[in-house]
């Protein structure tokens, strides 16, 4: 078998047909409502107690930090309440060992370090003074509260949110595995570590990185319509949106403000469709997933991320590689090679390894269209240590890399749509006309080329939404939106603290009426207590 046919045969089994897409989406619809319904179910709908979308108005200095893939970020935000803001950041890759430690603790001092790091190099002055401050007074917690730091936790892993600053880690995916920190309260974790170091700082809320894509991208694009849906799509995938409160049937356990009739949602829709109803499943999906860490869990994340997308092109690879009957990367002499040499694959080339093949190179393959596709086959030597790929392999390769992308930006269209179909803004005559904003962040959105125009593709061939309907439909990056987002909901829930010390104050002060035999709380009390 030639080498070109049998890469035609590899590309067809990435095929996501149209009839496929429309399938999907309904049962992502039907999912989505299981999710609403009840606890346990496969797409998880997590209720997030967030209850509104900021409008771009609000102001204030806040910390955000960022753990969800590959690095930790730290960062400070100045809302400037005019719909800018200035962001400082700080970010460090998240040592492997530390990923799969054997604490929770162990990686939690690491993040706490992190922090102490950002404010001594970027708020100095704010970080001395407080040092200072506990130095002379005797208080044991030694500083006044306007100092303290109000720090939005971006953890974007599933977690059981059980209030705004409070939720236990259901599950680690993206290759984290810390056991000991299942069924733990993260934001108590942090600030635990934060407070054996001293540091002026409280973790005051925690967020999805998808919810603060969300509230991020409400901040600084506001409008008639606001964005309905935050979404990542980067090492791994999921989404939040907002959803009515009346859809929400599974009971909440914390308090929220139940005023806008809206609760953001974080779909956990990495595990969509877990039990493989609509989703494709080549012998590489297989294989990829039963040699992962959560096998038979986040299987729509292992066909649509970021972490995944290359090692479905490696295992792809490997097996041509095996098979005898196709020169793929051998040539039989440097005649066969348009380079007029032989192509080697150096004995430790990584391409043996597992995860040893980086996503990127895909966007480079994608990206290359010169006709002797000379800088993928820089990049093979490069990256993967394949000297003198020939021009076939190399268009063999490109081949089934752009299948595997096409196939995610498709997959990712199912979960876009099923969304944007539920929000009902399509048909709601209020809004005709007017666009369907969406926020998106991730390096797969962001680098892979046309991978938004891929999605739009597929959202044109949609049932519901049609050509017209994709039209509407307004995909723009949300950059930095984990963090900014994280530093919007601190806002928010600094806003809920005030608001529950009002009610602690009014408390205390009726039942002092009531044993001093007082017959009322003086007049101005709820004044004075949220001043
Ligand atoms: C996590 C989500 C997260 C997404 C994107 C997934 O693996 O489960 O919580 O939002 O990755 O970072």
């Amino acid at each position: 078998m030639t080498l070109e046919s049998k890469a035609k045969s590899v590309v067809a089994q990435f095929d996501y047909t149209d009839d496929q897409v429309n399938k999907a989406v309904k049962e992502f619809l039907r999912q989505m409502d299981e999710g609403l319904q009840k606890d346990g179910t496969s797409l998880s709908q997590i209720p997030t107690y967030v209850t509104g979308v900021p409008n771009g108005t609000e102001k204030g200095l806040y910390m955000a930090v960022d753990l969800g893939g590959t690095n930790f970020r730290v960062c400070s935000i100045q809302l400037n309440g005019d719909t800018t803001f200035n962001l400082t950041f700080s970010k460090v890759a998240i040592p492997k060992d530390l990923m799969v430690a054997k604490t929770a603790q162990e990686l939690f001092a690491f993040l706490a370090k992190q922090i102490e790091l950002f404010l001594k190099e970027h708020h100095e002055e704010h970080f001395e003074q407080h040092v200072r401050r506990r130095m002379t007074i005797s208080s044991p917690d030694g500083f006044r509260d306007e100092h303290v730091f109000r720090l939005g936790f971006t953890f974007s892993f599933p977690v059981q949110q059980i209030g705004i600053n409070k939720g236990t880690l259901i599950r680690w995916t993206k290759g984290f595995d810390i056991p000991d920190a299942i069924g733990k309260d993260v934001c108590a974790l942090l600030q635990d570590e934060i407070d054996k170091l001293h540091l002026p700082v409280k973790v005051a809320a925690l967020v999805n990185d998808t919810v603060g894509t969300l509230m991020a991208r409400s901040y600084s694009s506001p409008g008639k319509t606001s964005t309905i849906l935050g979404a990542i799509f980067g090492t791994g995938t999921n989404g939040a949106y907002v959803e009515k409160l009346a859809n929400l049937k599974k009971p909440l356990t914390g308090e929220y403000d139940k005023s806008t009739g809206e609760m953001v949602i974080n779909t956990e829709w990495g595990s969509f469709d877990n039990q493989l109803n609509v989703l494709p499943n080549t012998p590489w999906d297989v294989a990829l997933d039963k040699a992962s860490v959560n096998p038979g869990i986040q299987m729509y994340e292992k066909r649509v991320s970021g972490m995944f997308l290359g090692e479905i092109l490696r295992l792809v690879i490997i097996d041509l590689l095996k098979n005898k009957d196709v020169a793929f990367f051998k040539d039989e002499n440097s005649s066969s090679n348009d380079w007029k040499s032989t192509t080697n694959i150096v004995a430790d080339s990584s391409i043996y390894t597992q995860w040893g093949l980086d996503t990127a190179i895909m966007s480079v393959a994608a990206a290359d269209s010169t006709p002797e596709l000379s800088t993928l086959r820089g990049e093979l030597e490069n990256q993967l240590g394949i000297h003198a790929a020939g021009l076939d392999d190399a268009q063999a390769f490109k081949a089934i890399a752009y299948a595997i992308g096409r196939r995610a930006a498709r997959l990712s269209a199912v979960a876009i749509a099923a969304i944007v179909l539920q929000s009902g803004k399509l048909t709601d005559p209020e809004i005709k006309d007017e666009p369907i904003d969406i926020g998106v962040d991730g390096s797969l959105v962001e680098h892979y080329p046309y991978f938004r125009d891929m999605i739009y593709e597929a959202l044109a061939i949609i049932d519901g939404i049609g050509p017209e309907g994709a039209k509407r439909i307004r995909i723009g990056i949300a950059k930095d939106g984990s963090g900014v987002g994280a530093a919007l909901i601190a806002l928010v829930a600094a806003g809920m603290e005030k608001s529950m010390s009002t009610q602690d104050y009014l408390g205390e002060l009726r039942s002092n009426a009531k044993t001093n035999n007082l017959t009322a709380v003086p007049e101005d009390a709820e004044n004075a207590a949220t001043d």
